[in-house]
C-alpha cells in the first residue's frame, strides 16, 4: 500500500510542479525551486532578471533517522498575496506595512518513510524568506536535527564586500565588525551584510527564533554559505516535536545600504503580539548606577566603593527626575556580587538586596519622584540558578513597582550553565547536574522566552545583555524592549581596544538590522578609564537617533553632565525615544549613517548622523518634512576644531522647509551631527 502511494506520488509530483516560481510584489525579485534527478530540492533567486542566489540546497541531517534530502517530491502548492498594515505599540514606526507574496510547497518523500514538510516562501520587495514547517506525522514525531542543509549561494560574490562578526568565539556577539570580501568571510554570525559586485545590498539573517538553535553562516568557498546551527552540549543542536516550523531564513535586499536599514522585513515575519494590552511597556530614557562601575570608581560588590547604596540610589533618582528622565537602572543591588561573580553565578539571589540597599525605601522615593526603577538580574550565564529563582525574582521586583528588568548573561560563549540530568562540574569544581551551552543555542532560545513570560505575567519589560540574537520577537512579545548583542559603549570605558570611530556607523547596517540595541550613549565626557573615547560630543548626541532603542541610557556620570555644554544637555533632555516614522537617508557601513525620525504622536523630526574614521561631507534633501510647513532647525554639529578637540560643539538655528537641503560635515575620528526640526506655528 505504502509502496503504491509512494510510486503514485512520484509520478504525480514532478511533471506537474516542475519548477515553482514566486515573484515579489514589485516583480523585481523571483525565487524558483528546482530539483535534480535524485529528488533533491534547491532554491534560487534573481533580481531584475539577473542571478542573485544560485541553486542552493535544502534539507536536514537527523540524528536518529535518514537524512531528509533525497527523493523529495512536490505534491501540491498554495499561494497567497497579502497587503496589510499593523500597529506597533512602541517602535521605530507606528505602523508597519506587510506586503508579500507567499508560496507554500507541500513536499513529501517518495521513499517508504514518506516524511512530509512544507516549504513556505515569502517574497517582499525588500527580501526573501523561507522556512520549513513540519506537520504531525507518524514517521517524524520528534526531529533531532544535527544539521540544516540550507545554503545561501551568493551569485555575484567575487569582488563583493561583507561586514560580519565571527561565530562560536568566546566573546559572544561582542566583536568589532570585519570588512572583507564576500569570499573571505569566516564562520559568521547573522545578520551578515554584503554588497555584491553589481552593487546590490544583502543581509542574511533569521526571524522568529523561538525554539530552535541560532543560525550561523559557514562559508564553503566562492560566496557559498551553509546554515550552521549553533551546537548543543546535550545532543543534536535542535530537538523539537512536530508540528513545528523552523525560524525564517531571510535575505534582506536593497539597492542601497539605507534600504536595508529601512526594512521591516524581520518584524513582518514574526507572529503578532501574544501579550494583549501592553500599555504598561513604556519607552524610556534612563540614568544608571552603572558607568561608574565600568570606570572602576564604584563597584558592584559591597564595601567602600559600593555603588548601589540606598543613599546613592536616592541621589540618582533625584538627578534623573531633575533631568526629565523616566528611569534609573541600579546594578549591584543584590547578593552575589562579592568575590568572583563571573565564576560564582550560583551565589546570585534575585530577591535579596545587600544590607546597605533598602529596596522599599528606594522604591518609595522613586515613586515619589515619578522615576521608574530598572531592575538588574545579572546571572553570570547560570541559567540553572536564575530559572530556579525566576518567579521569586520577578515577584520581588513587581512588589516594589519595578516595571523593567535588565538581564545579563556574562559568561564565555559556550559557557551558559543549564540545569539538566547530566552530571558535570561547575566553574568552581562543584559537582552539579548541568550542561554548558551557547548563548545562541536552543536551550538559550527557550530560556529567553521563559524569562519574557515570567516578566510579562507581572507587567515587567526585559532588556537582555549578552543575549541571544534579535530575530524580531519584540513583535510577538512586546515586553522584550531592547538588548545588547554587540559591543556597546562599555568597551569605550575599558578600552583595549575601544570600539573605534566607525563602529556605530557599521552597527546601523549590521547588528541594528536585527532590532533595537541598548548601546548606552551620551558619554559627554568622551572619557573612558584612562583613554579618550573615539567620538566627538556631537556624535554622542547623534547616537540617540541613529541607534534605535525604546530604552536609551543617559549613561555618563551626573558630574560630567554638569560640566558639559548646556546645549548638549538640552538635546539629551528633549530627544524622544518613541517614533512615528524613521528613515535612514544616507550612509554605508563604517563610513557614516544619517537617520531621521519623527516623534510618536508629534510633528517634530529629529536627525542623527554618525561618522567614521574619515571626515564626511554630505548634503541631504529635507523632503521628509511636510511640504508647505516652516520648521525651526536646531543643529548640534562638530565645531571647526572638533577633529583635534572633540568637545567642540557648534549649535545653529534657522528656518527650513521641505524643499531645502541640509549640508553636514562630520569630523574625522568619529564625528557626528544631531538636529531637531520643529514646525513653526
Ligand atoms: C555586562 C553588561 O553589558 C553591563 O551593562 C553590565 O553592567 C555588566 N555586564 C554587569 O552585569
Ligand atoms: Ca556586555
Amino acid at each position: 500500500m505504502r509502496l503504491i502511494l509512494a510510486l503514485l506520488l512520484a509520478l504525480l509530483a514532478l511533471p506537474l510542479h516542475a519548477e515553482p516560481l514566486l515573484r515579489s510584489p514589485d516583480g523585481r525579485t523571483e525565487v524558483r525551486i528546482t530539483g535534480d534527478g535524485d529528488g533533491r530540492l534547491y532554491w534560487q533567486a534573481s533580481r531584475d532578471g539577473r542571478p542573485l542566489i544560485s541553486a542552493s540546497p535544502l534539507g536536514f541531517i537527523l540524528a536518529d533517522a535518514p537524512k531528509l534530502e533525497r527523493k523529495l517530491a512536490i505534491t501540491g502548492e498554495a499561494r497567497a498575496s497579502r497587503d496589510s498594515r499593523w500597529d506597533q505599540p512602541w517602535g521605530e514606526r507606528a505602523q508597519v506595512r506587510d506586503h508579500h507574496n507567499e508560496l507554500v510547497l507541500h513536499i513529501a518523500e517518495t521513499s517508504l518513510l514518506h516524511r512530509r514538510f512544507d516549504l513556505v516562501i515569502r517574497l517582499f520587495d525588500d527580501g526573501i524568506a523561507l522556512r520549513y514547517a513540519f506537520p504531525e506525522q507518524p514517521n517524524l514525531k520528534t526531529l533531532r536535527i544535527v544539521a540544516e542543509l540550507t545554503e545561501f549561494r551568493i551569485a555575484d560574490a567575487t569582488a563583493g564586500r561583507a561586514w560580519w562578526i565571527p561565530a562560536l568565539e568566546w566573546n559572544r556577539e561582542e566583536y568589532l565588525y570585519r570588512a572583507t570580501g564576500i569570499t573571505e568571510v569566516g564562520l559568521a554570525q547573522t545578520p551578515m551584510t554584503m554588497q555584491t559586485a553589481r552593487g546590490t545590498w544583502l543581509s542574511i539573517h533569521e526571524a522568529a527564533l523561538i525554539d530552535y538553535a541560532g543560525m550561523n553562516l559557514q562559508p564553503a568557498g566562492n560566496g557559498i554559505f551553509r546554515a550552521a546551527l549553533t551546537p548543543s552540549a546535550s545532543g543534536p543542536p535542535v530537538v523539537v516535536a512536530a508540528p513545528f516550523a523552523t525560524p525564517w531564513r531571510v535575505v534582506m535586499i536593497g539597492d542601497t545600504a539605507p534600504a536595508l536599514a529601512n526594512s521591516s522585513l524581520i518584524l513582518n515575519l514574526n507572529e503578532p503580539n501574544r501579550l494583549g494590552d501592553v500599555s504598561w511597556v513604556r519607552p524610556c530614557k534612563y540614568a544608571g548606577i552603572w558607568w561608574s562601575m565600568h570606570l572602576d570608581t564604584e563597584s558592584w560588590s559591597t564595601g567602600p566603593k559600593h555603588g548601589a547604596t540606598t543613599a546613592n540610589a536616592v541621589k540618582m533618582i533625584d538627578w534623573a527626575a531633575a533631568n526629565g528622565l523616566c528611569g534609573l537602572l541600579i546594578e549591584g543591588w543584590n547578593k552575589g556580587w562579592d568575590g568572583d561573580w563571573f565564576a560564582n553565578g550560583w551565589d546570585f539571589r534575585f530577591d535579596q538586596p545587600t544590607p546597605d540597599f533598602d529596596m522599599a525605601a528606594v522604591a518609595a522615593h522613586a515613586r515619589k519622584r515619578r522615576i521608574g526603577l530598572i531592575g538588574h538580574h545579572e546571572t553570570s550565564g547560570n541559567l540553572a540558578n536564575y530559572e530556579a529563582q525566576l518567579d521569586a525574582g520577578m515577584a520581588f521586583y513587581a512588589r516594589h513597582g519595578v516595571t523593567m528588568v535588565k538581564t545579563g548573561y556574562v559568561a564565555d560563549a559556550g559557557g551558559l550553565q543549564v540545569a539538566g540530568s547530566q552530571p558535570g562540574i561547575d566553574m568552581n569544581g562543584q559537582p552539579r547536574t548541568l550542561t554548558y551551552e551557547w548563548h545562541e543555542g536552543q536551550a538559550s532560545a527557550r530560556h529567553h522566552i521563559r524569562v519574557l513570560e515570567a516578566a510579562a505575567a507581572r507587567r515587567i519589560a526585559v532588556n537582555a545583555h549578552e543575549p541571544i540574537k534579535d530575530t524580531g520577537l519584540r513583535r510577538t512579545f512586546p515586553n522584550w524592549v531592547s538588548r545588547e548583542g554587540a559591543r556597546g559603549m562599555e568597551f569605550n570605558a575599558w578600552g583595549n581596544p575601544d570600539n573605534g570611530p566607525e563602529h556605530e556607523a557599521t552597527l546601523a547596517f549590521t547588528r541594528l538590522l536585527a532590532g533595537p540595541m541598548d548601546y548606552t550613549p551620551g558619554i559627554v565626557s568622551l572619557q573612558g578609564r584612562g583613554q579618550k573615547i573615539p567620538s566627538t560630543l556631537a556624535k554622542q548626541l547623534a547616537l540617540y537617533v541613529t541607534i534605535y532603542s525604546p530604552l536609551q541610557m543617559v549613561a555618563d556620570l551626573p558630574e560630567n553632565y554638569a560640566k558639559a555644554p548646556r546645549a548638549a544637555m538640552d538635546f539629551i533632555r528633549a530627544v524622544p525615544v518613541d517614533w512615528q516614522e524613521s528613515i535612514t537617508l544616507a550612509g554605508e557601513p563604517g563610513s557614516h549613517v544619517v537617520t531621521v525620525r519623527q516623534r510618536r504622536g508629534g510633528d517634530d523630526w529629529w536627525l542623527g548622523a554618525a561618522g567614521g574614521k574619515a571626515a564626511v561631507a554630505t548634503e541631504l534633501p529635507l523632503d521628509f518634512l511636510t511640504p508647505g510647513t516652516r520648521y525651526r532647525l536646531t543643529l548640534w554639529r562638530d565645531g571647526s576644531t572638533a577633529e583635534t578637540n572633540p568637545q567642540d560643539l557648534a549649535v545653529e538655528t534657522r528656518i527650513v522647509t521641505s524643499t531645502d537641503r541640509l549640508a553636514l560635515r562630520l569630523a574625522g575620528g568619529g564625528g557626528g551631527a544631531a538636529a531637531r526640526f520643529e514646525p513653526v506655528k
